[in-house]
């Protein structure tokens, strides 16, 4: 079977897909952090999609993905000052925080 998709495809193809495959599985990453579902998405959604619902307005977190490491560290430690966003310095550990970033920058 593999063999005769190599065939069909190419194997720079398959490589090209398997890289696809790889990004997109990435994507579920931040989601399926415990720490995002139980810190993060009551404001950001579930699927990091952004909500609107009464005094909680967020965008889509890949809009931030742009944002370098250094900038999301702050955001994350330190919160957004007058908006809703609160920083999660004392409360997430050391680990936590990175985590959370380098799930951030690689949603697409
Ligand atoms: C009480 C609601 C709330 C919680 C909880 C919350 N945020 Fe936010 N967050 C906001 C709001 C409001 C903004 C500003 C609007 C926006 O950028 O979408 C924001 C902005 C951000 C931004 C900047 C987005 C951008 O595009 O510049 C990041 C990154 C972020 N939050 C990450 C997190 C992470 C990670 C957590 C969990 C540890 C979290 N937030 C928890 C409300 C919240």
């Amino acid at each position: 079977m593999y063999d005769y998709v190599r065939m069909r495809l190419g194997t720079k193809k398959i490589l090209l897909l398997a890289m696809l495959f790889g990004a997109l599985g990435s994507c579920a990453e931040l989601v399926a952090n415990p720490t995002y579902q139980k810190k993060c998405a009551g404001c950001h959604g579930p699927n990091a999609e952004g909500k609107a619902v009464l005094m909680i307005k967020t965008t889509p977190l890949n809009q931030a993905a742009a944002k370098s490491d250094a900038e999301l560290t702050y955001i994350i430690g330190n919160g957004i000052p007058k908006t809703k966003m609160k920083g999660f310095g004392g409360k997430l550990s050391a680990e936590q925080i990175p985590n959370l970033v380098s799930e951030i920058k690689v949603l697409k």
